[in-house]
């Protein structure tokens, strides 16, 4: 490498590395609302997450194996708790919140997501929408970040 190349290297790498850590931040935790307030099975509460709309749902007990929701123990029983940020994996529209089939509807072309776990609920190739990590503290639950 000559001495120019090894310069323009340098300068890429100097700009560079601040950009990708930028791009790579986390989203700063949000407090999102009390467990009480979630009362029932398929409650959910809608909040601001990372530049876009998230929804945060109560849901029944998830398939063994589950990964992406909370379970707490609040109001004397075993709570469980799944967020997802609200960008369809086709093309990025925002789904709806759930329907009377618990599904996810997207406006823009009709995928159909499950609220349960957040997969394609339609037979189309679209990759699960994306869980939000989340925290419970002091009976308040936060997003965190991505799961
Ligand atoms: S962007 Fe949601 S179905 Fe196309």
């Amino acid at each position: 490498m000559n001495r120019r190349k090894a310069l323009r290297h340098l300068a890429t790498a100097a700009l560079a590395t601040p950009l990708a850590r930028a791009q790579a931040a986390p989203p700063r935790p949000y407090r999102v609302v009390e467990v009480a307030k979630l009362e029932a099975e398929w409650s959910f509460f809608q909040f601001p997450f990372d530049g876009r709309h998230a929804l945060l749902l109560r849901v029944p007990r998830p398939p063994e194996g589950d990964t992406r929701s909370l379970a707490v123990e609040a109001q004397g029983a075993t709570v469980y708790l799944v967020a997802y940020h609200l960008i369809c994996t086709h093309l990025g529209c925002t789904p709806s919140t759930p329907n009377a089939e618990r599904q996810l509807v997207c406006p823009c072309h009709g995928s159909r997501f499950h609220a349960l776990d957040g997969r394609a609920a339609d037979g189309r190739p679209n990759p699960p929408l994306r869980a939000i990590a989340l925290e419970v503290r002091d009976g308040v639950v936060f997003a965190t970040g991505y799961r």
